[in-house]
């Protein structure tokens, strides 16, 4: 239907053109006169016709299974929320959205990738604090500007950090944990997502509260340094709480603080890096959907919708609470409040993380 209104108007465009180069024949114009009016004619008709396609390309969007990158590991904080997103999407906009977990440099390939995806709806990302803001902290050739590349859609969720250690580490609290590790540095194994990664940024502030430089190992996602150190292999990583709070439970790995002001529902007997006297361990990435730049208007308004209803439903609330999620209130979801922070966290982590890597 809104392609044979774009090609109906096409065809009128061009017959009143053909109208307006037979008035100007008829009184005796300049060649010339009539050949610029043609070219212009011939421009204006791209123009519409592209337009006509964008609009039937937003009208019947999504008309085909859409891509959303995860730019970590399968099983982790970033997937679990990702997938929980794409459910949204999926059963909002009447189309498969598919998670395909896109991996490396700290989640910025698949970021990259979705960067340089074609801006048509079919190819998004989730991505979070780490992807889509502080990367460039880390990586003076990222490929892509977490500000101007993409547009944003809207926040899907926060979920504070947690420091958690290995079941036998030899500290109980974070005071115990801040005397061993200053006094065992070397020997210290920190896992991690890879450079940019919230993991690497949540630990990156640990480490540099407490004065020491153990050794950063990095993996594809958190879920992989969850089995490594369950292997023992790993001593220590900070972690959204999602990403650890059934083993934790299951009283596999040790939890020592929660990286945040207030204590998290869903481990209440873990005390905050702030009750325990370290306040600049303080992390609670943001976790948000994003397209690549330019993608049109009408297909950001629907994603940006279908987005809003998922996160309004009970379910969808409920899912994310149980795991560790600080629920966003609907006024901070938006794509404006997604932008906004996006670039207010990058003004004001740049320098302390500057400041923590000693750059
Ligand atoms: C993950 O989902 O694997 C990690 O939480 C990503 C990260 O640490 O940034």
């Amino acid at each position: 239907m809104a392609r044979q209104i774009a090609f109906g108007k096409l065809r009128a465009m061009c017959n009143a053109g053909a109208k307006l180069r037979a008035e100007i024949g008829r009184r005796g114009a300049t060649k010339d006169v009539g050949e610029t009016i043609m070219a212009w004619q011939w421009a204006a008709a791209v123009v519409l016709m592209i337009a006509g396609i964008n609009g039937v390309a937003a009208e019947d969007y999504p008309a085909r299974t859409v891509t959303m990158i995860v730019p970590f590991a399968a099983g982790g904080p970033a997937d679990f929320t990702g997938r929980i997103v794409a459910d949204i999407f999926t059963r909002h906009l009447g189309q498969k959205f598919v998670v395909e977990n896109a991996v490396g440099a700290g989640g910025t390939v698949g970021t990259l990738r979705a960067a340089r995806a074609a801006p048509d709806g079919y190819t998004i990302l989730s991505g979070h604090m780490g992807t889509n803001a502080l990367a460039s902290a880390f990586y003076p050739n990222l490929g892509y500007d977490p500000q101007k590349d993409f547009e944003a859609i809207g926040l899907s969720a926060e979920f504070p950090e947690m420091l958690v250690v290995r079941k036998d580490f030899p500290a109980n609290n974070l005071e115990e944990f801040i005397a061993y590790a200053r006094s065992n540095e070397s020997k210290l194994n920190v896992g991690h997502a890879g450079l940019g990664s919230v993991s690497y940024i949540g630990c990156l502030l640990l480490n540099a509260a407490i004065g020491i430089k153990p050794t950063m190992v990095p993996f594809t996602g958190t879920a992989p340094v969850m089995n490594a150190m369950l292997a023992g292999e790993i001593d220590y990583e900070c972690d959204p709480v999602l990403g650890t709070l059934a083993h934790v439970r299951a009283g596999n790995l040790k939890a020592l603080a929660i990286a945040a002001k207030k204590r998290n529902p869903m481990l209440p007997d873990v005390p905050t890096s702030y009750e325990q006297g370290l306040p600049e361990f303080d992390c609670a990435p943001f976790y948000g959907v994003f397209a690549p730049g330019g993608t049109p208007k009408p297909i950001v308004e629907k994603l940006v919708e279908a987005l809003n209803k998922g996160l309004n439903e009970e379910s969808v609330q409920k899912r994310l609470a149980d795991l560790g999620a600080e629920l966003v209130e609907a006024d901070r979801r938006g794509p404006k409040a997604l932008a906004d922070l996006v670039r207010s966290e990058t003004a004001r982590l740049m320098p302390i993380l500057k400041a923590a890597a000693g750059k």
